[in-house]
């Protein structure tokens, strides 16, 4: 069967009532740790989407039982591995699979995992991982695109991150969580993904303790990990940044429900500078706005949290093109993240790019058009711009969008979006 294409026809304003999903990027790396323990591991409110399916299926290959007790619900249990590599055919689909690395080091005591490629947000290293895994103990080899390390217990020691890296920050405390000896790790990630995996392993018996904003200081327990009980997934904050921008660019008005003001500072605050009235509860997140045409342009530059998110760039670059005046968008995390920005001007968006930043001259019409998105946020802005823009949008890669989003179509369309596959 080929790709499934959405068909989004403009000009609805949305408005009512959404509920988020659980953090892809908070549950991938926990069914990765799930890996340490030979007890079953139970995460809850975990998104049924693509990314996870792929883990699933890495999980499965290694050796570990994975079963849903309800939509939401999965129970990990890998008592016993029956393997050490994670192929290429998983890490193409998938970079966040290298996040088995030292979960299968630490059990095992060698692992095989190929090396990733770049992808179509542009290129993605994981050199901080292979430094931080080798400061602690392991040898890593590097030859015919494949990682091949061994260790025979990770040892206690320091790793300073060249630069904040989320991926990295996690596949550490994997490693520190196991390292006989305490584990100094600075210029840590602050992410609320990698805190739910810090409260993970505290609540698993591992002491943790924040040294000062960016360092910490993490103490495996000398008798090992105990198992921890039901995690809850944090909501998607990127999810929530999404709804929130499809309701902005069509002059909408929505609660948002699950939504964590602290998880998305940076972004509420344009919002509000752009001129939306954002409301703040426990448990969820209200928007209203004018017309695009009377909201103000803004300029943002994306950064490691609390900064405003990359995987928000996209969706903010199709809400910059109905707002009248120049809005700059400048990528801080991947300059190349930019591709939705060529198939945006297919639809009559005035955008440039150069050198990791897009300049764009808003409050020009958008006529549908068909457009092809090449990677999970720059798709979910494509579908954002043919909410807005004048008559039918094909939006093809969908399946990029899947990775990410469970069920995005229907809930737009319970906000009165018009939508349809084909
Ligand atoms: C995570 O990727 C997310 N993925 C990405 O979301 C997100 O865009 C990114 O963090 C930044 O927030 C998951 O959580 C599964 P990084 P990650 O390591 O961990 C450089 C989405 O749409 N770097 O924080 O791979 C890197 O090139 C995805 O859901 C190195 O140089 O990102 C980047 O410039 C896309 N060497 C910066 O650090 C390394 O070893 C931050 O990347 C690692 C990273």
């Amino acid at each position: 069967m080929s790709d499934p294409i959405l068909v989004v026809r403009g000009g609805r304003r949305l408005e009512g009532e959404v509920t988020l999903q659980g953090a892809k990027n908070a549950a991938l790396p926990l069914m990765a740790a799930s890996l340490l323990f030979t007890s079953p591991v139970v995460l809850e409110g975990v998104p049924r989407v693509e990314d996870i399916r792929t883990m699933e299926q890495l999980l499965r290959d290694l050796g570990a039982e994975v079963t849903w007790k309800n939509a939401h619900t999965v129970h990990i249990h890998a008592a016993h591995l029956r393997d050490n590599r994670a192929p290429y055919e998983i890490i193409r689909r998938m970079r966040a699979s290298i996040y088995v690395l030292a979960p299968l080091l630490a059990r095992l005591g060698e692992a095989w995992v190929s090396y990733p490629g770049g992808c179509a947000i542009g290129p993605r290293p994981i050199d901080f991982h292979l430094q931080g895994l080798e400061a602690l103990g392991a040898r890593i080899q590097v030859s015919h695109g494949e990682i091949h390390a061994e260790v025979q217990a990770f040892q206690g020691g320091t790793f300073t991150f060249p630069r904040k890296s989320v991926g990295a920050t996690i596949q550490l405390l994997f490693a520190a969580a196991m390292a006989r000896g305490a584990v100094r790790l600075s210029n840590v990630a602050r992410e609320p993904e990698v805190r739910q995996v810090v409260d993970f392993f505290r609540s698993a018996g591992v002491r943790i303790t924040d040294l000062g904003p960016d360092t910490l200081l993490v103490e495996a327990p000398e008798e090992g990990l105990s198992p921890p009980g039901p995690v809850q997934i944090i909501p998607d904050r990127i999810e929530a940044g999404t709804l929130l921008t499809a309701a902005a660019i069509t002059g909408g008005q929505v609660t948002v429900h699950r939504a964590r003001a602290d998880h998305l500072p940076s972004v509420l605050d344009t919002f509000r500078e752009m001129g939306c009235t954002v409301k703040e509860f426990e448990d969820r997140i209200e928007l209203q706005a004018p017309s695009p045409e009377n909201l103000r342009p803004f300029r943002i530059f994306t950064e490691p949290f609390p900064g405003f998110p990359t995987d928000l760039q996209p969706q903010f670059l199709a809400l910059a093109t109905q707002i009248p005046g120049r809005s700059v968008i400048r990528e801080g995390i991947y300059p190349h993240r930019f591709h939705h920005a060529e198939e945006l001007r297919r639809l009559g968006a005035r955008v440039e790019v150069e050198d990791g930043t897009a300049t764009v001259e808003g409050g020009t019409p958008l006529t549908g058009a068909p457009v092809e998105g090449r990677d999970l946020r720059g798709t979910a802005a494509l579908v954002l711009a043919g909410l807005a823009a004048d008559g039918e949008t094909h939006v093809s890669g969908m399946e990029h969008l899947l990775r990410g989003y469970e069920a995005f179509p229907e809930k737009l369309r319970q906000l009165g979006a018009e939508l349809e596959w084909v």
